[in-house]
């Protein structure tokens, strides 16, 4: 695993930035594996900052975003096609056609995650994905459980996911409880990983996903097995 430790989050952000950059440059269509949450924000903006500096171009980028709560439109401003809209790809020369994120408003659970893994193998799958991190471990919406999940499947969201993401919604009791999220196996399959995760409250699920057991139970610990992980953390979170 590389390692990168930054000041603070906004150069952990200009390092993820720089990495997702460099990718881009190298291979002009990469199928770019984006995420949501608060971590990225910052990756996001110097991203766009170097796009309107004339230094990236995106025309030829693919996105397959890792997730979506179920029941949510795109419109709606706490959906994860919004989030990625208004952070990233309004502000950027991407294709919104080449962007995918699962469709939360398709109410048959099976056509949703089967179109989705279809979406994922016809681009032949990720050059590079990008993750946050949930406190328990959680990645995309992958949830602690008994095993690895193989297929782009439903998740009943933990409660201490349902309580962390709240700080978005008007209250916990408008979180939706379900989401469809790319699998662990998907994500294992992306040729590069790259992990970003800043703060003090990430500093012990840090140390579980990347230095304890590989288990189910911290979905992010099987990132261990993967030949090509960057992680970026800031001093907060990794010292
Ligand atoms: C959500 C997302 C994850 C994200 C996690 C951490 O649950 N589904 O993809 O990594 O939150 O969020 P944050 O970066 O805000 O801590």
């Amino acid at each position: 695993m590389k390692l990168y430790c930054a000041k603070g989050y906004e150069q952990a952000g200009r390092i993820t930035a720089n990495i997702l950059a460099a990718q881009i440059i190298m291979k002009p269509d990469s199928v770019l594996g984006l995420a949501t949450g608060s971590t990225p924000v910052s990756a996001y903006e110097h991203l766009i900052r170097r796009y309107e500096a004339g230094d990236l171009d995106f025309s030829s980028v693919h996105s397959i975003n890792l997730d979506e709560y179920r029941g949510l439109n795109p419109e709606n401003d706490q959906s994860y096609r919004y989030f990625m809209n208004t952070h990233l790809f309004n502000h950027i020369n991407i294709d919104k056609k080449n962007t995918f994120v699962p469709d939360g408003m398709e109410a048959d659970a099976e056509k949703a995650c089967q179109d989705y893994d279809e979406i994922i193998r016809s681009h032949g799958g990720i050059d590079l994905q990008l993750l946050g991190l949930g406190h328990n471990g959680h990645i995309g919406f992958n949830e602690p459980g008994d095993a690895f999940a193989r297929t782009t499947h439903l998740v009943t969201l933990a409660e201490s996911t349902v309580l962390a993401n709240a700080r978005f919604f008007a209250s916990a009791t408008d979180v939706p409880k379900q989401a469809y999220t790319m699998d662990i196996g998907s994500i294992m399959q992306a040729r590069k990983i790259l992990v970003m995760a800043c703060g003090e409250s990430k500093k012990e699920i840090i140390r579980k996903a990347f230095y304890g057991p590989i288990t189910p139970q911290v979905p992010a610990s099987v990132l261990q097995l993967h030949p090509d992980v960057t992680l970026v953390g800031d001093e907060a979170a990794l010292i």
